[in-house]
């Protein structure tokens, strides 16, 4: 027995060491953790259940058999995350590259059935050379099953990608299917064809880092959620985000302590709205002033700053986000910022996380490459996005809410359900000046008569009482007392159940 036990030992510390020594040192002097390293990091200490460890390739081409090694470049299982599950993977870059052949893949279907099966995250670490080259076009199928439960799971359980290394070819779709990607800078990269390739089709030279690193994709291409220093930052931040999310899409998300007032004043507040309607000011401010102790997770922080998304909690519970920031292009809405926060938004909406919408919004950016991009089609996405949501919807107007964006940014004619102003609102159908230019053309070379049309303008509706006259708005509150008067109508609406007419799936303009 006894020899049986330690032929078990023996058997788990070579699967253990993946491709060996070597190749693990290699690993470290690039700066990078090993599979193991990083899901002990992931996880709490001593959560971690593996499957298959044991699991080899079947591949008998280009003398593969002679290299069969233990669990066959990814480690599978489950564990917790303070305490909650979640299922992981994570691939073996010491084994063989990371490359995905059948089993490789079928191992990580495997977790993925259990986690949509048991309603737990899936957290996906990718650090691969792509389809195993010798195992050809099984290499692909294996691939191909995973794409089909991250369609599957997407909507069911919230799906994280770390990409930690190569990730490039085919292979990329599977993150860009999951609901968050983070990357690390300087060792991580996606792209659909590398450096080498761009250089033979299209003649640019490039490098892997310029054409798909951490930063081009948190800054340009907005495929990544987030960029991290190192290995440890990043699976930190993983940690952190999964605090805030349900395990899926029959749960509640959690409810965490709580030592912050919720009825607490911010004085500071009745301030934050410049005299100058052309002042910025930091929509951050008022975010982080509405949180719990203070605490927001930015998603996409780098890209498309017009908009700001990301998590509070309000008495302890998840609220989603949404806010136009005044400090960037003056909070305007654009393709980007509207592409961003539309698929924020639906993030919320399958997960039943509250969404909070702060409006400053001067409207639409104007511009031919706005136009030529196809702007009709990228702002109904938020439009849309706002007007299917079911979650509870509460809108704080802090200045202006101009046109057609006043109407996408979670307006009460999206059947929002609290829709708060401040004092300093404007909801008109454009600012003043504008207005005035359109609706007096005819004075215009006369600048006095201008100013008091313009002022007339302003006196009726550069405020938030014709809106609230009619209903569109519900209370116009005081800044000082807005985290008392959101979290008290989240509180009202916890039990809120809004069904939509029965349909196969919508349509949304994509
Ligand atoms: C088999 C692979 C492999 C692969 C790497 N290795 N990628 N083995 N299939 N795809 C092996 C290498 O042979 C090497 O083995 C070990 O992994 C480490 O690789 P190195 O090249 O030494 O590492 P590095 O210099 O860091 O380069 C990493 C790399 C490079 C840039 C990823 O390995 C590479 O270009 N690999 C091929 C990438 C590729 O073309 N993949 C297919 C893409 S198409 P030894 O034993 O020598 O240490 C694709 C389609 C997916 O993925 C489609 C989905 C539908």
């Amino acid at each position: 027995m006894k020899d049986i036990l330690s032929e078990l030992e023996d058997r788990r510390d070579g699967a253990r060491l993946g491709g060996g020594q070597k190749r693990i040192d290699a690993q470290h002097g690039r700066g990078k953790l090993t599979a193991r390293e990083r899901i002990d990091l992931l996880l709490d200490e001593g959560s971690f259940e593996e499957f298959d460890m044991f699991v080899t390739h079947r591949c008998t081409d280009f003398g593969m058999e002679q290299q069969k090694p233990a669990g066959d470049g990814v480690v599978t299982g489950w564990g917790t995350i303070n305490g909650r599950q979640v299922y992981v993977f994570s691939q073996d870059f010491t084994v063989l590259g990371g490359s995905v052949s059948a089993t490789h893949a079928a191992k990580i279907v495997k977790i993925m059935d259990m986690a949509m099966e048991n309603g737990a995250p899936v957290i996906g670490i990718n650090d691969s050379g792509g389809a195993r080259i010798q195992e050809g076009v099984d290499s692909l199928a294996g691939y191909g099953d995973v794409f089909e439960r991250n369609i599957r799971a997407s909507g069911v359980v919230p799906q994280i990608s770390v990409i930690m290394g190569p990730c490039a070819g085919g292979a990329v779709y599977s993150p860009a299917m999951t609901d968050f990607i983070f990357m690390v800078k300087d060792s991580s990269y996606m792209f659909v064809t590398g450096p080498d390739v761009v250089k033979t089709v299209t003649n640019e030279q490039v490098t892997a880092e310029e054409l798909g690193g951490a930063s081009t994709h948190t800054k340009k291409s907005s495929v990544a959620d987030g960029a991290f220093e190192n290995d440890v930052e990043a699976l930190a931040e993983v940690r952190r985000l999964v605090d805030f999310l349900p395990l899926n899409n029959r749960e509640m998300p959690p409810v965490r302590p709580f030592f912050d007032d919720p009825a607490r004043v911010e004085n500071s507040l009745d301030t934050l709205v410049p005299e100058n309607p052309n002042q910025p000011y930091d929509m951050k401010e008022l975010i982080l002033k509405l949180a719990d102790e203070g605490d927001f997770y930015e998603i996409q922080e780098d890209f498309a700053k017009n908009i700001i998304t990301g998590f509070i909690r309000l008495e302890g519970r998840t609220v989603g986000v949404v806010a136009n920031q005044p400090m960037v292009l003056a909070g305007v809405l654009d393709i980007d910022s509207a592409r961003k926060a539309a698929r924020f938004v639906r993030f919320c909406d399958c997960f039943e996380i509250p969404l909070l919408t702060l409006v400053d919004v001067p409207g639409f950016l104007p511009g031919t490459s706005q136009e030529y991009g196809g702007v009709i089609k990228h702002g109904a996405k938020l439009l849309y996005a706002y007007g299917e949501a079911t979650v509870p919807k509460v809108t704080v107007i802090t200045r202006k809410a101009y046109g057609g964006a006043y109407v996408v940014m979670a307006s009460k004619h999206l059947r929002a359900d609290f829709n708060y102003a401040w004092p300093t609102a404007e909801v008109a159908v454009m600012g003043a000046k504008g207005a005035t230019e359109i609706i007096h053309r005819g004075d215009l070379g006369d600048p006095e008569k201008i100013a008091q049309h313009t002022k007339d303008y302003e006196d009726r509706f550069a405020n938030p009482f014709v809106a609230a006259e009619r209903g569109f708005i519900d209370e116009v509150i005081m800044p000082h007392s807005t985290r008392k008067r959101v979290a008290r109508a989240f509180a009202s609406l916890r039990s809120k159940k809004q069904k939509l007419p029965w349909k196969k799936h919508d349509n949304i303009p994509l």
